[in-house]
Formats: structure tokens, sequence, C-alpha cells
């Protein structure tokens, strides 16, 4: 347990701040080019070579209602629709969302418990929520004989699934070999012992982004912005971080974890405070208290390729960045808090909710501007600063996937 009182001293925010690119040379200090916001072809190769290959999270335990429940989850960039189901022991399992008989989409439902059977909607047949295909209508008319397909082989079509402190991830390429914990690397063992079961899912926004998913994310894994996106950031956000003397925010730490990353920044001490946070503070003594065994106040895990596991305080929040199409990706953000166990609890949680949607309302409209100025290639790269080398981190992993993938 760490109070924000005892960590504002740290030296990393002081004028010894430009280290990352001496500790990371390999990511070298150029700029890197436009054209992988704003390309077909490049999208394709991602869709290929990262979203077909590697554990993908599409959500977490608290999506389901528990056993024997199900939820849906439409992969726009891989055309494909998964269902996601808990069975009545606990297990879970995914499968694609597709019935046997000539392709239907089976659940059209999002969410909820699972029926006696998922009946298809166009000729009935029902399956049970361990995938078996359990009945046909008029059955006896079909050929299940001999070696021709039949009622055992005709199950829905499992996807290879693994779950991970709650965490439900799947895999698309049924000939990998890689195992989730293989993937997770040093950010599964780093968070793997982390009370997530302690939290409970409160919000969830899924966002229309007029931007490429990079975009998104780039935009969220860095915070050089706060102190100058106006008006909410400045407002809300800015001086929440740890500042050098001239008002610009400054990393705690920053690591590259394999192909994920994570870095940290601390609450400023000499912050004057906004009216709400105060109330907050007035609302409850603990406020400022970080419970959460945390590296520090403020920590983004960036999930390689596109998922965020972020701390704020006392509550996680987890971004799932889907691409549509280049332009265009779906910005899915839960909030998860530990119980509330008083009503202030409950009501500076909820507070805490409005400032954060607040923020990332004003980010989605960034979001949107820096896709139309990269789309009009008036410039062929971008440049990032020291305090923006997991941007710089995240796309060397990128374009190293991308090459590994190739060769395989
Ligand atoms: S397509 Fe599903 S029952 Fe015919
Ligand atoms: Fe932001």
């Amino acid at each position: 347990m760490t109070s924000v009182e005892e960590r504002v001293d740290a030296p990393e925010t002081g004028e010894d701040h430009r280290r990352w690119s001496s500790l990371y040379p390999e990511l070298g200090k150029g700029p890197i080019d436009t054209e992988r916001f704003i390309s077909e072809e490049r999208l394709d190769e991602e869709r290929k070579l990262i979203f077909s290959k590697s554990w993908l999270n599409l959500g977490s335990v608290h999506d389901l209602q528990g056993n024997n429940s199900f939820f849906v989850r439409d992969v726009a960039l891989l055309g494909v629709s998964l269902l996601v189901v808990q069975d009545k022991a606990g297990k879970i399992q995914v499968f694609h969302n597709v019935c046997s008989h000539r392709g239907n989409k089976l659940v059209w439902e999002a969410d909820g418990p699972c029926p006696y059977q998922f009946a298809c909607r166009f000729h009935g047949w029902g399956y049970k929520a361990d995938g078996t295909l359990a009945s046909v209508p008029d059955e006896e008319e079909f050929f299940f004989e001999g070696d021709l397909p039949n009622k055992s082989t005709l199950g829905l079509v499992p996807v290879r699934t693994e779950v991970w402190n709650g965490f439900i991830f799947v895999n698309m390429d049924k000939d990998g070999t890689e195992t989730l914990l293989e993937h997770l690397g040093p950010l599964g063992e780093s968070l793997q012992d982390f009370p997530f079961d302690t939290l409970e899912l409160r919000y969830r926004y899924d966002v229309p982004d007029d931007a490429n998913w990079k975009v998104i994310l780039d935009a969220q894994n860095e915070i050089y912005h706060l102190p100058m996106l106006a008006p909410l950031h400045r407002f809300l956000g800015g001086g929440a971080f740890s500042t050098n003397e001239d008002g610009y925010t400054r990393l705690y730490d920053f690591e590259r974890l394999g192909i994920h990353t994570v870095y940290t920044s601390d609450s400023d001490a000499e912050w004057v405070d906004t009216p709400l946070r105060t109330a907050m503070a007035n609302l409850h003594p603990e406020y400022n208290v970080v419970k959460l065994p945390n590296r520090g106040p403020f920590v983004f895990h960036v999930q390689f390729p596109n998922m965020v596991i972020g701390f704020l305080g006392n509550f996680m929040f987890t971004y799932n960045i889907w691409p549509v199409s280049v332009g265009h990706s779906v910005w899915e953000i839960r909030m998860h808090y530990p119980k509330a166990k008083t009503l202030a609890d409950r009501v500076c949680q909820d507070l805490m909710k409005v400032r954060f949607r607040d923020l990332l309302c004003e980010d989605v409209t960034g979001h949107a501007a820096l896709q139309i100025g990269l789309t009009s290639k008036a410039r062929p790269e971008i440049v990032l600063g020291e305090q923006e080398v997991q941007i710089r981190s995240f796309h060397k992993n990128v374009d190293d996937y991308i090459a590994r993938s190739t060769n395989v």
C-alpha cells in the first residue's frame, strides 16, 4: 500500500528523465511513418499476421452472468462472430457462432443465460452449451450415415480459448502452438498475483471511433497531452500527474515486458485540486490512498496487440481497441472497482466514472482529428519525444511481430 504522498519525490520525475532512449537503444529516436495508420495494405497485413495469429482478449468473466451463461463478440476485422459460453460447471469455451447446417449466425442476442439449447432461427437446429449438436428437426431426412457428417461431428466449431485471471482470450490460429501464458510472458508474470477477483465491472462503453486502432492506442499510451488538451484534460486531468517545474508531465517508469509494455506516472504533490476532487476527498478521507497493490497511482499496461489494463487510484480500466477498417474502430472501455462498502465509496466511484468518461469523450474527438491529419498525407512521418517512448516501443513490437509472422 503506497500513499501518493510517499511517492511524489521520485527522482525519475526530475531533470534526469531523458533516459529511456539510452536504456532501450533498439527503439531509436527517429520518426515513424504515417502510412501505417492509413494504408489498406498495412491493415491487411495486421489482419493476417497479427490479429489472425495472436491471442486476443474478448473480455472477462464479468461479461458473463456466471455459470451457464454466454455473450457474443463479433470481430469485424476478421469477419467472425464468436460465441463465448460458460457451462454449468464453470468451464469457458469460445465457439464460432455459426450453425453447422447452412451457416446461419446462430445466436443473435448480445448476452444472457444459456437457453435449454441454442436454437438456430433458420431451421431450428439446437446446440448445447458444450457445443454439441443436440437436435435436428426432421432428422430422418438427413444423411447422417457412413462417413458422411453426422450429429457427433456437426457440433459448434471451437476456437482456441484460454482464461487468465478471469480475462478470456482466443487465438484464431488453429495451428498455433504458443500458449496464452507464453504470449503474456513477463506482463502475465508481473500481474499474476494481482487481486483481480476483488474488482467488479461497473461501467462499460463501446465507442465508435473514427480513427485507426493504433491512433487510438497511441493517443492513450502517453500523458504528454494531459496538460495541453483543452478544455477537459487541462481542467480535470493534467494536474493529477507529476510534472516538472515547467508543468510538463513526466513518466515515473517505463518497461518493455516482452511484446507488451507498462508505464507509470505519479501524482503531483503541488497539484491545486479541482472542486470535484476536493469534494471527493472530503467525502472520503482515504480517497488519495492507493490500496491496490500497484506500481503507483497510475499504471498503464499495453497487452499486445490491442488491449490495455490500466489502474488509476483504486480502480482498473481496460481498453479493447478493435479495428473495423483503416480509419474506423470500436473502443471498448470497461471500468472496474473494488466492491463499495459505504455510500461514500459508491459516490466517489460514480464521480470518478464521470470524470474519466468526460476525459475520454474529449479524447475521441482528438482521435478523429488525428486521423484526418494523417490521412491527408501532409507529412510522411510523425515524430516522438522521450516522453512518448511507450508509443515508439508499441510500433516496434507491431513491426517485429509482423516480420516474425511473415517468416514463419
Ligand atoms: S442454418 Fe441453422 S438450422 Fe439451418
Ligand atoms: Fe487523453
